[in-house]
């Protein structure tokens, strides 16, 4: 038996992927039609900025002929019960943990859905493209940039995604390959601070080997049935059946 209060939970495209929506290295991955370098980094946006708006703007648009799937339905029923800490730090920029209802949601990689302006740097709700130019509604100075973390660039609220792995008993990886730091170093954080730690993916990632147990399966059908575990096990106890 393990005392599970506080919970953090990461999740990357796969999560997504029953839903529709593209993931970066899968056989049809994202990155397999364009090069990061192209179309994620500052210096690309500099280079090319149409070329670079045009690949969000169409990510954009595609977010309208997708829904949330069981996982993250099953992911949002567990914000709404879980009566401790939890927070879900998703990699992903769409929106269907939004929609799907969860609250105590992160987006650390930032989101489609938003603008950010290049001249003071405020945010704005996007649901049309960027490529068009339309002018920060806060300053009426600027256009404004996908508010994307693009490579070299900070992922946000680090300091809070920081101190809930510190203090978290449970850490979950849903649908990420591991490849990408920080993110992928938050499962050895966790475990650094005393945290079980468990993964539901369709491949082993490249942390596979740091957490007590990988489970492999669609998120679709994993993370309902761990959200329906953990819930009927109460939010105190949960008789998490991980292997040491
Ligand atoms: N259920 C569970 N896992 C799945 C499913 C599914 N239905 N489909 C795919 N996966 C897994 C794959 O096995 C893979 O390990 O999801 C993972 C997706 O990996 P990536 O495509 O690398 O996506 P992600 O890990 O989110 O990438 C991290 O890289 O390019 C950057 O900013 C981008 O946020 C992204 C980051």
């Amino acid at each position: 038996m393990r005392e599970i209060n506080n919970i953090v939970i990461l999740t990357g495209a796969g999560i997504s992927a029953e839903s529709g929506v593209a993931t970066f290295r899968g056989p049809d991955g994202l990155w397999k039609g364009h090069r990061v370098e192209d179309v994620a980094t500052p210096e690309a946006f500099q280079r090319h900025p149409i070329l670079v708006q045009k690949f969000y703007d169409e990510r954009r648009a595609k977010l309208q002929g997708v829904q949330p799937n069981p996982a993250h339905l099953a992911l949002a029923q567990l914000d709404a019960a879980w009566g401790g800490d939890l927070l879900l730090v998703t990699q992903n920029v769409d929106d269907l943990h939004n929609r799907a209802g969860s609250k105590r949601l992160l987006h650390m990689h930032g989101e489609l859905l938003s603008g950010l302006c290049l001249a003071c740097g405020e945010r704005s709700p996007v649901a049309g493209n960027l490529s068009d130019g339309p002018v920060c509604p806060h300053c009426r100075q600027s256009a404004m940039r996908p508010d994307i973390v693009w490579f070299g660039e900070m992922p946000y609220q680090m300091d809070r995604i920081e101190s809930a792995l510190s203090q978290c008993d449970l850490f979950v990886s849903i649908g990420t390959s591991g490849a990408v730091y920080p993110a992928a170093g938050f499962v050895r954080s966790a475990r650094h601070y005393g945290a079980l730690t468990l993964e539901m993916n369709l491949d082993p990632s490249d942390g596979s080997l740091y957490f007590n147990e990988s489970r492999m399966g669609k998120a679709g059908e994993l993370v309902p049935a761990w959200v329906d575990d953990i819930l009927s096990s109460g939010t105190r106890f949960c008789d998490v059946m991980l292997k040491r």
